[in-house]
């Protein structure tokens, strides 16, 4: 890929979003924390569509986090009575629109009846390729390189796998984003300035637009002023201003 795209005057290929306030927009208005998770996940929907209308192809979306089994367990239980709605009440219209869903994070952990939805809406929707929707659930970045490693060290003990020949390309087909482009955009809501243990691989070079809108919220005319916001980027990949444009960007 050429530098040309340096200075991107087209929309990312692949937008990350951490949805993030919730709960803040249940306190505002006195309400219980599973309102603003309803709520949020209302905003799926909608943050999908516009990206699917921009030309996005991959929308990667921080959803439960390895860190969220902390919070009390109806809360827990309530997000994952959620994500069964969700599943159900969206799969059809997935098909429609043309989109793919796909997960990152440990699945296997979650509650047996989410897996199974999870699985199934995975399967019905194995064929489109407007939009992959990446769900994070139960994802923690440390958890999945620590997971790689030990991917890539059973290899070497089998014999199947040297030492030397573990370089960058190897260890990212280990990840569970294996054939995912990196995130070109991450997006973080609510006005928190951290990555969470999210995407600790991928998000090396992405440029990160943080806004003070509450993940309830969001809708389309945030991601386009995100998008927008990425497109008066100038991504030089710790090049200079003088020869950004002539390197080549690792893909
Ligand atoms: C994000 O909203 C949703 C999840 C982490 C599941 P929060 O629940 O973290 O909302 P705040 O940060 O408390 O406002
Ligand atoms: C990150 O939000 C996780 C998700 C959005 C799923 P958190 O609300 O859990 O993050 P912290 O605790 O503020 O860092
Ligand atoms: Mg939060």
């Amino acid at each position: 890929m050429h530098a040309s795209l340096i200075t991107p005057s087209t929309v990312p290929r692949h937008i990350a979003i951490i949805m993030d306030g919730n709960g803040r927009w249940a306190r505002e208005r006195g309400w219980p924390r599973l309102k603003g998770h309803e709520q949020g996940s209302l905003s799926v929907r909608r943050v999908a569509d516009a990206c699917m209308s921009a030309g996005v192809e991959y929308l990667t979306l921080y959803a439960f986090s390895t860190e969220n089994w902390r919070r009390p367990a109806h809360e827990v239980s309530g997000l994952m009575l959620l994500l069964e709605r969700f599943l159900s009440e969206k799969v059809a219209d997935m098909i429609e629109n043309g989109v793919r869903l796909a997960t990152i994070g440990r699945t296997e952990a979650l509650p047996a009846p989410v897996k199974k939805r999870l699985d199934r809406a995975m399967a019905d929707t194995a064929h489109n390729n407007r939009l992959i929707l990446t769900l994070a659930l139960n994802y923690g970045g440390r958890d999945e390189i620590v997971e790689a490693a030990r991917g890539i060290a059973r290899g070497v003990q089998a014999g199947t796998l040297k030492p030397e020949s573990i370089n960058q390309e190897l260890f990212a087909s280990h990840l569970d984003t294996r054939g995912m482009p990196d995130p070109d955009l991450l997006i973080r809501t609510s006005g928190e300035m951290r990555i969470s243990n999210f995407l600790l691989w991928q998000l090396s070079y992405t440029e990160i637009h943080v806004t003070q809108k509450l993940w309830p919220d969001f809708g389309a005319d945030d991601l386009k002023a995100a998008i927008a916001d990425y497109a008066s980027r100038e991504r030089r990949y710790g090049a200079s201003m003088e020869n950004a444009a002539s390197i080549t960007i690792p893909s």
